[in-house]
């Protein structure tokens, strides 16, 4: 394992991190770029991992240590990834021990930002994380919350624990869905009553959100078309906003075009109102009559079109959830159908965990009680690898 560490302030977790990966059984090599050496000494990384930490490219006389380095690695991690190094691995540069090694290394890549939050927002980091995404390098954070000079924002590098399980996941070559394009839509919609008011649901989009992210981890190219008022989407999709059923479906539309899946987890709203009133209806006038028509079914637009070659689908439903469920794989087309009990305590929108069952067109149906809706999203990117994997 090569455990790379530039310089922020973060590098001070990345001995935690060290520390780790070494309870965990890896045989931790650990590289510092300069700037990294005035937040934490080389003696600190060598101490926890039992192995000198490298600065120089030239520390071992005759021998090519970048190349060495690079040979020896089976997973690469660089925790805390500067703005400076993403814009260096993004071009390929190799002034030093660290990006010259990763430049050689051909073993995955696992990247834990940690920045002041404009450097990450910046649209130079943007399109670096973009490029280094694209080529295959797993992106775990930064994560939101206190940052150095007293501020706040995102830009917080992941915590050691969860860079660790990333690092787990990528050395287990969970990337079964590299190279596959998937397109996951979150959230509700909101259809216009008058400028303020609207018809909407209770969707959280944390289901669709966790799909788009475990999607991204395995190595998809994820769109992910988003609702309003939903939880933040994680880094690495590409994220487009629509806010009615109208709009997620022509948003829908465009990125299926050429796509290899599509996951419907939205919660769309079956009706909208016939004409949204173009000024705020007054209280005094009494209750509005409001006419609803319905919305355009998108995944059975979908369906019937065959945009995708995978079209999963999800049912949320209150009472006999399989019963009332089972009739809508057929109707719309789908490959695979969600079914979600609503309703109770503790399931469904908003809620942490799902009571489901994945009902496929082949007539078979896995049930998956009590899981959480990250759980439920691996379920679901092992079905949609099972259905893209090329049949030998
Ligand atoms: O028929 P029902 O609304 O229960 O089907 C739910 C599934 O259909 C979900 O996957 C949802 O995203 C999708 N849907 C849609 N367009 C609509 C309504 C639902 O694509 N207008």
């Amino acid at each position: 394992m090569l455990l790379g560490v530039t310089g922020g302030i973060a590098a001070y977790k990345a001995c935690i991190l060290a520390r780790r990966l070494v309870e965990a059984g890896a045989h931790v090599r650990v590289v510092m770029t300069r700037a990294a050496t005035r937040f934490v000494g080389p003696d600190t990384f060598a101490a926890l991992t039992g192995g000198p930490a490298y600065t120089d490219p030239f520390e071992e006389p005759g021998a090519v240590l970048h190349v060495r380095l690079a040979r020896e690695a089976d997973l690469a991690i660089v925790a805390p990834a500067t703005a400076n190094v993403l814009a260096k691995l993004a071009h390929g540069m190799a002034d030093d021990l660290l990006t010259a090694t990763l430049l050689e290394a051909t073993c995955p890549l696992v990247l834990a930002p940690a920045m002041h939050t404009g450097m990450w927002e910046h649209p130079a980091t943007r399109a670096n994380v973009e490029a280094l995404a694209a080529r295959g390098a797993r992106l775990v954070g930064p994560e939101a919350g206190p940052l150095a000079a007293g501020d706040e924002g995102p830009g917080r590098m992941a915590e050691p624990e969860e860079i660790l399980r990333v690092a787990e996941e990528v050395a287990a070559s969970g990337r079964d869905l590299a190279g596959v394009r998937v397109v996951v839509t979150a959230g509700p919609t909101w259809e216009p009553i008058d400028p303020v008011r609207f018809i909407g649901n209770r969707s959280s989009g944390r289901m669709g959100v966790a799909v788009a992210k475990e999607a991204f981890d395995r190595g998809a190219d994820v769109t992910l078309v988003l609702g309003p008022g939903t939880v933040e989407p994680p880094p690495g999709p590409r994220v487009v906003r629509v806010e009615t059923a109208e709009e997620m479906r022509r948003a829908v539309l465009e990125a299926a075009e050429g796509a290899d899946a599509v996951v419907m987890a939205a919660a769309v709203a079956d009706f909208r109102p016939e004409a949204p009133a173009p000024s705020k209806l007054k209280k005094e006038l009494g209750p509005p009559e409001v006419r609803l028509v319905p919305t355009p079914d998108i995944l059975a637009e979908l369906g019937a079109e065959r945009r995708a070659r995978v079209l999963v689908g999800f049912a949320a439903e209150t009472d006999d959830a399989l019963e009332a469920a089972r009739p809508k794989l057929a109707a719309k087309g789908l490959d695979l159908l969600v079914v979600n009990e609503v309703g109770r305590p503790g399931t469904g929108f908003g809620a942490e965990t799902n009571r489901a069952a994945i009902l496929a067109a082949d007539g078979t149906e896995e049930p998956l009680r009590d899981r959480t809706k990250a759980e439920l999203a691996r379920a679901i990117c092992d079905r949609l690898a099972a259905l893209l994997r090329p049949s030998p």
